[in-house]
């Protein structure tokens, strides 16, 4: 591996060294009180950052792993789910509803626009038997965080299931889920919360269950399938409280950098990372990139920007790598080459990594 790599795309990070010393650990068995207490003690600190009473998996999959068990259980074929549609994720969510024979209403909005709240109570006028609402809370395409807090209100209000995708800001963004009436929310351990690829958290809120049992076809399949997960977590609880065979290094390597988060102290993080993406939007406009979105809006842990007019910006993403091994990303969809996306969700980003990537950017010559 290239030792002088900067990895500072949207996820998968790079991790800090002793969550790789613990993907590195000898392998265990996945079972019994020791690992139980383990495996317990980690989906405890989930719990705290995804604030909620309800229960935490761990999913062994990605992030859309979890999303694919949430709208599996809780909805059936048929049913009317609104989706949040501002970008490449929302996309996903459709795909997925989808996938289940669900029928998707799309809410959507202008890609580098937040979601409007309104336009969710409208449709729930418009769709009264619509089941759901599903909405990515950070659309890692845009960088644009949706207001999941006002939506959560007019979910309830309305008595239908809210989902949120939070694969991208679990750990780097507030997070509130029981007050925010989230009913479920799906992560990934490649984020913000520090760990390489391969675990999927998913949280079940105070009301999430009353869905998921409420789902005439009781969820499809078996794996992704939330009831499954909940039989184990029941019935095996004190030796084995998961139905499949646990990853457990991910785990050992998630709970390590769970661990360093809780050490930080969690709005610490935070509030380094809100500094890291202030300095990184104050040079890319000293060196003519602005960022795509005004400050008000900005994501404290990615940032998007403009390349110079006229150029693609897949040879700005390219130029980093090849000539100063820094790997950031470009945009997705319809900003396919229209911004360059710089992920600062990991905690090993330091205020240097930031100096190397602006340094860089400014040598780009089209
Ligand atoms: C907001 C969001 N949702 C879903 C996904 C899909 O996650 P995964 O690639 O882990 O399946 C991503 C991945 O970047 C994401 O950023």
């Amino acid at each position: 591996m290239d030792k002088e790599l900067l990895l500072m795309i949207p996820g998968p990070i790079q991790p800090e060294q002793e969550v790789m010393a613990a993907m590195g650990a000898p392998v265990r068995a996945h079972y019994g009180p020791e690992w139980t207490e383990l495996y317990n003690q980690t989906t405890a600190i989930l719990k705290r950052l995804f604030n909620t009473q309800g229960d935490v998996f761990l999913m062994v999959g990605s992030g859309s792993c979890a999303l694919d068990g949430c709208l599996g259980s809780a909805f059936s074929a048929g049913e009317k789910v609104l989706i949040g549609y501002n970008g490449f994720f929302g996309e996903r969510l459709k795909a997925i509803a989808e996938g289940y024979g669900l029928n998707p209403i799309l809410v959507d909005a202008e890609w580098g626009k937040p979601l409007n709240p309104t336009d969710f109570e409208a449709a729930l006028q418009k769709h009264s038997d619509a089941k759901g609402i599903c909405v990515v809370h950070l659309e890692t395409s845009t960088t644009i965080i949706n207001p999941i807090e006002e939506i959560g209100k007019i979910a309830r209000n309305y008595g239908v299931c809210f989902m949120v995708d939070a694969v991208s800001s679990l750990g780097g963004l507030p997070m509130s889920m029981d007050d925010w009436n989230i009913d479920l929310c799906a992560s990934a351990s490649q984020k913000c919360l520090g760990a390489p690829p391969g675990l999927a958290p998913v949280a079940i809120g105070k009301h999430g269950w009353e869905w998921i049992d409420r789902n005439p076809s009781k969820g499809h399949g078996w794996y992704t399938n939330l009831r499954t997960w909940r039989k184990y977590a029941d019935e095996w609880a004190d030796w084995h409280p998961f139905p499949i065979t646990m990853a457990t290094n991910n785990v050992l390597a998630l709970k390590a950098s769970l661990d360093n988060l809780l050490r930080e102290g969690v709005e610490y993080r935070m509030e380094r990372y809100r500094s890291l993406a202030l300095r990184l939007r104050d040079g890319l406009r000293k060196i003519g990139m602005p960022p795509f979105t005004p400050d008000q809006m900005m994501s404290p842990v990615l940032t998007a920007a403009f390349g110079p007019e006229g150029v693609p910006t897949s040879e700005i993403v390219t130029y980093l790598a090849e000539k100063h091994h820094i790997k950031i990303a470009g945009g997705l969809g319809a900003l396919k080459n229209k911004i360059i996306r710089i992920g600062h969700m990991a905690p090993t980003v330091s205020k240097e990594d930031i100096d190397r990537v602006l340094d860089a950017l400014s040598q780009f010559k089209p």
